[in-house]
């Protein structure tokens, strides 16, 4: 039904968010507030803040939603929340005020597995394609967000099959660690992509590529990393007057790293984990016939990534745009509607998996 109409909504991390989806893939409006300013002072996503930010804020967000609807609430069909995975308190805030909206106005109620839904953004319809058709199964799609990063087949909808997954860190989370070692600030992945641009090549890093495996592995990249820095570091301490003595500079903060070497160092990382993602994620869909590729999660933003995937991809390459690729509550709600078209929906017992699998 084209004109079955979902209201969602996603507080799995840093961003509440809520959007309003007719037929599946028509966004009718998406509304996200983002919490990074104020976790941006710790370096990374507080729990406890995202929480209380969450209950602050999801009033405001889905009245926001609502508001082109001629009709209001009268005009939803059923209400979707982000179950999992992701922060345990977070992720309660939207499911019960899902909940109880679909209770108060008796509507189904479906949640979401979060990872399904960033691969389900690449089904919402933009602006820039208004008739997109939809993706063609076999699609092979690469999910590489801050929280996770995987290679997964899915034959038709809700028939997944995990090919690999990352053995540690998450694609963003390396970008995000990174970023903190060379001194850029918080969320990382943007940070490394513009002090990358334009950046000398002549360093090249390590590439893990786990033989034989749809694994990924990024802690060694970063330990890569740290070792490029302490070795500048230690060329430097050499050519200092009085090297050698321990003195009272060897307790005072390090200077920050010369722009040319942070620029050098995050070009070579993001080079290293683009390698990886697009050789494995090429590699896959030809093993598996696959029709169509996506891309999904918030590191899908990277301009290298996207450029390099469409480049070596034997198959088309479908890639959200931006907005929708980091977290937002659209992809909730296709997620939702091919869910719900398969009659799949969810009580009222349904409680929040921090740890939930795709
Ligand atoms: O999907 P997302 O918004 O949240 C999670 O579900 O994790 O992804 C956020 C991650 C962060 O680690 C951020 O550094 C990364 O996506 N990211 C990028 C870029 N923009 C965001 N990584 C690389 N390049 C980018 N341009
Ligand atoms: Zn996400």
């Amino acid at each position: 039904d084209t004109n079955f109409t979902i209201l969602a909504i996603e507080t799995s991390c840093d961003e509440t968010a809520a959007a309003v989806i007719r037929g599946g893939r028509m966004i009718v409006s998406n509304v996200v507030a983002s919490q990074i300013e104020e976790h941006r002072r710790y370096g990374g996503v507080v729990p406890e803040v995202a929480s209380r930010q969450h209950i602050l804020t999801i009033d405001a967000v889905v009245r926001d939603a609502l508001h082109p609807l001629p009709g209001g609430w009268n005009d939803i069909h059923a209400v979707a929340a982000t179950y999992g995975p992701g922060l345990a308190g977070a992720l309660m805030t939207g499911l019960n005020v899902a909940k109880a909206i679909a209770w108060m106005r008796e509507l189904p109620f479906i949640g979401v597995n979060h990872i399904e839904a960033h691969i389900y953004a690449n089904w919402l319809l933009t602006d820039a394609q208004p008739d997109a058709p939809e993706p063609q199964f076999p699609v092979v799609a690469l999910v590489v967000s801050g929280g996770h990063t995987l290679l997964a087949l899915l034959e038709g909808h809700g028939r997944y099959r995990m090919l690999g997954q990352t053995r540690d860190d998450a694609a963003g989370e390396a970008f995000d660690k990174v970023a903190r070692l060379l001194g850029l600030g918080f969320p990382g992945g943007p940070a490394i992509q513009t002090a990358a641009e334009n950046a000398p090549g002549g360093v090249t890093l390590p590439r893990a590529w786990l033989r034989d495996s749809y694994d990924f592995s990024f802690s060694g990249l970063k330990t890569a990393v740290l070792h490029q820095i302490r070795e500048y570091r230690a060329r430097e301490a050499a050519l200092q007057p009085g090297a050698g003595k321990r003195g009272a500079s060897a307790a005072t903060e390090p200077p920050p790293l010369p722009p040319a070497i942070v620029a050098r160092l995050a070009r070579a990382f993001q080079e290293s984990v683009v390698d990886v993602l697009v050789t494995k994620t090429v590699e896959a869909a030809r093993a598996f016939g696959a029709a169509e590729v996506v891309l999904a999660g918030g590191v899908a933003a990277n301009l290298r990534l996207r450029e390099e995937l469409c480049r070596r991809s034997p198959v088309p390459v479908h890639i959200p745009p931006v907005a929708l690729c980091t977290d937002n509550a659209a992809m909730i709600g296709a997620a939702a509607f091919y869910r719900l078209n398969a009659g799949k929906q969810d009580g009222w017992d349904l409680d929040v998996q921090p740890n939930l699998p795709l």
